[in-house]
C-alpha cells in the first residue's frame, strides 16, 4: 500500500491522464477522438471464439474454421475489440491457430480504422492449448521450487510459444493467494504465502512480458488475476463468496498484486465473486478508488467469464443485464468477456446514449485497450507470426526447463529410516491410479479447460509407470495385493481427478476412502511403502500416512515431470522442493502458517492447536546439514535500517544438494493482532556434498511493516524474533 500522499499524487495523475485523452496528440489519442460510440463499445467487447466459427457455439466443426458470416458480424459490424478461448475446450495445432488468427486480421482490415483485434488465451503453466506446447508442473508446483529466477523462465518458453501461436495475451498468473486449501484452484496459485506469490508472480510477469515498456515479438502482455481475494471463498466453493476484513485484505490478498503492478503487469483480470457482499465486478472502491486511484494500475481491467450476466444470474443485484452493464462499466470494468452473444454492445450503446454512462469512462476504458495493442506491437504488424521464426517451439531444451522445475518441486515428506532413494536393483511393486495417466499429472488447463479427456494426451510422454520402469527394470505393477509378497518395496501413485472451477468444487478435502484401503491393505505384506501424490490441493492423507515410509509430494507435476518423480524415488536427484502451502491434518483445521496466537490455543488453553500435517516450507533432503556461524548485524535498529543475517551451511553428506531458506519474523507485540510469524525472506542455493555455502539475507526493517487499523502500512517499534530453522534472535525496532 502506497501512502497517503503518494496516494494522492496518483489520483492527480490519474485524472489529468483522463482529460489528456481528448487534446494530445499522442496516435492512440488520435484515434479515439475518430472513434464512432458504437466502435469505441466494440473494442470493450470480448467474444468467444465460438462465435466465429462454423458449427454450434460448444460443438464446433473441427478442425476449427472461421464462419465468414458471423466474423464479418463480429468484426465488421460490431468492432469487436477482443476474442478468447480455445474452441470446444480444447487445444489445437499451430497452423489452424495461425489460419484462425490470420483470417480475423483480414476482417479487422476491411473497418473503418483497421484497429487489430487482440487475443487472449489461458496459458497457465505452459501453451496449454497449443497441441505442439510445453507443460511445465502447474504453478503450485513451481511455487515449491522457490526459485523465482527458473519460474521466469517458465514464463518465457510460455510467451514464447504463446506468440508463436500468434497469440499476444496470456491470462496468467494467477495472484491468488491460497488460504482456503478446499478451493478448486489452488493448484493455480504460488500457494499461501504473500510474500512467496509476489516474488513468484513478479517474475511471472517480467518473464511474460520482457524487458521495457513495449512488448516484442517473443513476449506477451501477462493478466494478473483475479482481483482481488477470489482464493478465499468461505465455503471453499468456486466463486462463492469471500468475507475478510479490509486490513487482511490489504496484508495478505493484495501483496501479490501490488508487486506486479509494480513489475508492469499490462492487464488485469476480476474476481467473479463478491467481497464482504459486493460483487467485485459492481465495486468501484475496487475497482477503481483502489486499483487505479491508489495502487496507480494503469493497464486493462477485463471482467473474467459472463461476470457481467452473472449480476444479473448468480449475484441478483441488478434487475436484469443493462442495469448490470451499467454497474459494471461505471464501477471499472474496461473490456467484458460477454463472450457468447451482443447484448453487452448493444446496451452499453443504449447507456452512453441515454446519459447513464459517461463518455469519459468509454474514452478512458478504451484508451487502455488501444493502448494495449500498442504496446503489443499489433498496430505494426498484427500477423508477425508469419514472418518471424520461432525455432525454439516445443523444442528439448523447453522440455528440459519444464524437467528442471519438475526436479525442483518434488517435494519429500516423510522418509522414516531413510527408505528413499530406492536402489535401483530392487524389485519396486508399483500401484495407484495415476501410474499410468497422464491427465492425472496435467491437471485441468492441460490441452483441455478440465484435463479429463486422455484422447488429448501427448503418448510420446512418459507416464510414471514409463519413467519408473526404464529406470529401475526390475519393476513390476501390482495386479492384486497379493503380488505384494514378491516385492522389495511397494511405490504407490495417486492422482486427483483433474478440474478447476465450478468443476472442481469438494465438500470435503479427504482423499477417497479406496486409497486409504489399498495402503491398508498392502501394509500387511511389511514391505516399505512409498506414497506419491498428484493433487489439485492438499488432501487429507492422516489416516493413511502412518502405513507409509516415504510419502512425496508431486503437486502437478505435468507429463515432464514424470521423471523427476522416478529419478528422486531412485536416488538421481536429490530432492529440493518444499511446500508453498501448510498441508493440513484435519478438515476442518485448515489454517496457514501465519495464523494468530489464538489459533493456537487448544482446549485446555495450552498452545498445541495448530498441529498440521505437514509445516508450510517443509521439505526433507537425501543429504543432512549443519548450522554454524549466525551473524546479525546488530540487535537494535531504527525504522531505516536494514538487517543483515548470515550463517554457513554445511552439507555433511556424500551428495550434493538444493537447499531453500527461510527467514521468518515474529512481531512480539502490536496493535493489530500480529500473525506468529511472517515468511520475510528466501533464497535457495547448491551445496555440494561435503562444502558449505554462506547464506546472506538482507531485510529492510520497513518490510516489517503491516497494516494498521486505519489501512496505512507501518512499522510499529518493539520486539521481534528472527528465526531461522531452530536458531532464533530477539532484535528491538524502534
Ligand atoms: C476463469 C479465468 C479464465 C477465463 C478465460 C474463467 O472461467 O475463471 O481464470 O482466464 O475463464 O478462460
Amino acid at each position: 500500500m502506497k501512502n497517503i500522499f503518494l496516494s494522492i499524487f496518483l489520483a492527480a495523475l490519474y485524472s489529468s491522464a483522463c482529460q489528456n485523452v481528448q487534446k494530445s496528440s499522442d496516435p492512440i489519442k488520435r484515434l479515439l477522438r475518430q472513434m464512432t460510440t458504437k466502435e469505441k463499445i466494440g473494442q470493450m467487447t470480448q467474444l468467444n471464439i465460438g462465435l466465429i466459427c462454423k458449427g454450434a457455439l460448444y460443438n464446433l466443426d473441427e478442425p476449427l474454421q472461421i464462419d465468414a458470416d458471423k466474423l464479418k458480424k463480429a468484426i465488421s459490424e460490431y468492432g469487436v475489440g477482443s476474442i478468447l478461448n480455445a474452441g470446444n475446450s480444447h487445444g489445437h495445432s499451430i497452423s489452424t491457430w495461425h489460419e484462425i488468427i490470420t483470417e480475423i486480421d483480414k476482417e479487422s482490415r476491411k473497418t473503418n480504422h483497421k484497429i487489430p483485434v487482440l487475443y487472449g488465451i489461458d496459458a497457465i503453466h505452459g501453451a496449454n492449448y497449443l497441441m505442439e506446447g510445453t507443460l511445465f508442473p502447474q504453478p503450485l508446483a513451481q511455487a515449491a521450487t522457490f526459485n523465482p529466477e527458473l519460474i521466469q523462465k517458465v514464463a518465457e518458453i510460455t510467451a514464447y510459444e504463446t506468440r508463436a501461436m500468434g497469440i499476444p495475451w496470456n491470462f496468467s498468473p494467477v495472484l491468488d493467494v491460497a488460504r482456503q486449501p478446499l478451493w478448486s484452484r489452488v493448484f493455480e496459485t504460488y500457494g499461501e504465502d504473500p510474500f512467496l506469490a509476489s516474488q513468484m508472480g513478479a517474475s511471472a510477469i517480467r518473464g511474460y512480458q520482457g524487458e521495457g515498456t513495449e512488448v516484442d515479438n517473443f513476449h506477451v502482455s501477462g493478466c494478473m488475476k483475479h482481483f482481488l481475494a477470489y482464493s478465499f471463498p468461505f465455503t471453499g466453493k468456486d466463486r462463492t463468496s469471500v468475507y475478510v476484513h479490509p486490513i487482511q485484505l490489504r496484508e495478505i490478498f493484495l501483496p501479490s498484486f501490488e508487486k506486479a503492478i509494480e513489475e508492469g503487469a499490462l492487464s488485469v483480470m476480476i474476481n467473479s465473486g463478491d467481497l464482504n457482499g459486493i460483487p467485485v465486478h459492481a465495486d468501484k472502491s475496487i475497482l477503481t478508488d483502489l486499483l487505479r486511484k491508489e495502487l496507480g494500475f494503469t493497464g486493462v481491467a477485463v471482467t473474467d467469464w459472463e461476470d457481467i450476466i452473472k449480476l444479473v444470474d448468480f449475484h441478483h443485484i441488478a434487475k436484469d443485464l443493462k442495469e448490470a452493464v451499467k454497474i459494471s462499466i461505471n464501477a471499472g470494468i474496461d473490456m467484458s468477456m460477454v463472450p457468447n452473444d451482443y447484448n453487452f454492445s448493444d446496451l452499453l450503446l443504449e447507456l452512453v446514449e441515454e446519459g447513464e454512462v459517461p463518455m469519459k469512462r468509454i474514452d478512458e476504458a478504451v484508451f487502455r485497450i488501444l493502448d494495449l495493442k500498442k504496446k503489443l506491437g499489433l498496430f505494426d504488424d498484427p500477423l508477425w507470426f508469419q514472418k518471424e521464426d520461432y525455432p525454439l517451439l516445443s523444442s528439448d531444451s523447453f522440455r528440459q526447463v519444464a524437467e528442471n522445475v519438475a526436479e525442483e518441486s518434488v517435494t519429500l515428506l516423510k522418509n522414516q529410516n531413510q527408505v528413499l532413494p530406492l536402489s535401483k536393483d530392487l524389485r519396486i511393486g508399483v500401484s495407484g491410479n495415476a501410474l499410468e495417466k497422464l491427465t492425472l499429472v496435467n491437471g485441468a488447463w492441460s490441452r483441455t479447460w478440465q484435463g479429463v479427456d486422455s484422447q488429448w494426451d501427448d503418448t510420446s510422454k512418459n507416464t510414471l509407470w514409463d519413467a519408473l520402469s526404464k529406470k529401475s527394470p526390475k519393476s513390476i505393477k501390482l495386479k492384486e495385493s497379493s503380488d505384494a509378497q514378491n516385492v522389495d518395496a511397494i511405490v504407490l501413485f495417486f492422482g486427483e481427478k483433474p478440474s478447476t472451477e465450478k468443476p472442481g468444487d469438494i465438500h470435503s478435502l479427504d482423499v477417497p476412502t479406496s486409497w486409504v484401503k489399498q495402503v491398508k491393505e498392502l501394509a500387511k505384506y511389511n514391505k516399505p511403502i512409498i506414497l506419491v501424490l498428484s493433487v489439485n490441493r492438499p488432501l487429507i492423507i492422516r489416516e493413511m500416512e502412518p502405513y507409509c515410509d516415504a510419502i512425496l509430494m508431486s503437486y502437478l507435476i505435468s507429463e515432464n515431470g514424470t521423471n523427476a518423480i522416478a529419478k528422486t524415488l531412485l536416488g538421481d536427484i536429490n530432492p529440493s522442493g518444499i511446500l508453498p502451502i501448510t498441508y493440513p491434518r484435519h478438515t476442518n483445521s485448515l489454517l496457514p502458517y501465519d495464523h494468530k496466537y489464538t489459533d493456537r490455543l487448544n482446549i485446555d488453553f495450552g498452545m498445541g492447536a495448530f498441529k498440521p500435517q505437514y509445516a508450510f516450507g517443509h521439505g526433507l533432503s537425501y543429504s543432512s546439514f549443519d548450522y554454524k556461524e549466525f551473524t546479525l548485524n546488530n540487535d537494535t535498529f531504527n525504522q531505516k535500517d536494514t538487517l543483515i543475517l548470515s550463517y554457513t551451511i554445511t552439507n555433511t553428506s556424500d551428495r550434493n544438494a538444493m537447499k531453500t531458506e527461510l527467514i521468518f519474523i515474529s512481531d512480539l507485540v502490536a496493535s493489530v493482532a500480529p500473525a506468529v510469524k511472517r515468511l520475510r525472506a528466501f533464497n535457495k542455493k547448491e551445496i555440494r556434498a561435503r562444502d558449505k555455502q554462506t547464506y546472506q539475507f538482507v531485510i529492510p526493517i520497513s518490510s516489517l511493516a503491516f497494516v494498521h487499523s486505519d489501512l496505512q502500512k507501518k512499522v510499529e517499534p518493539g520486539e521481534f524474533i528472527v528465526h531461522v530453522g531452530d536458531w532464533s534472535k530477539k532484535i528491538v525496532v524502534y
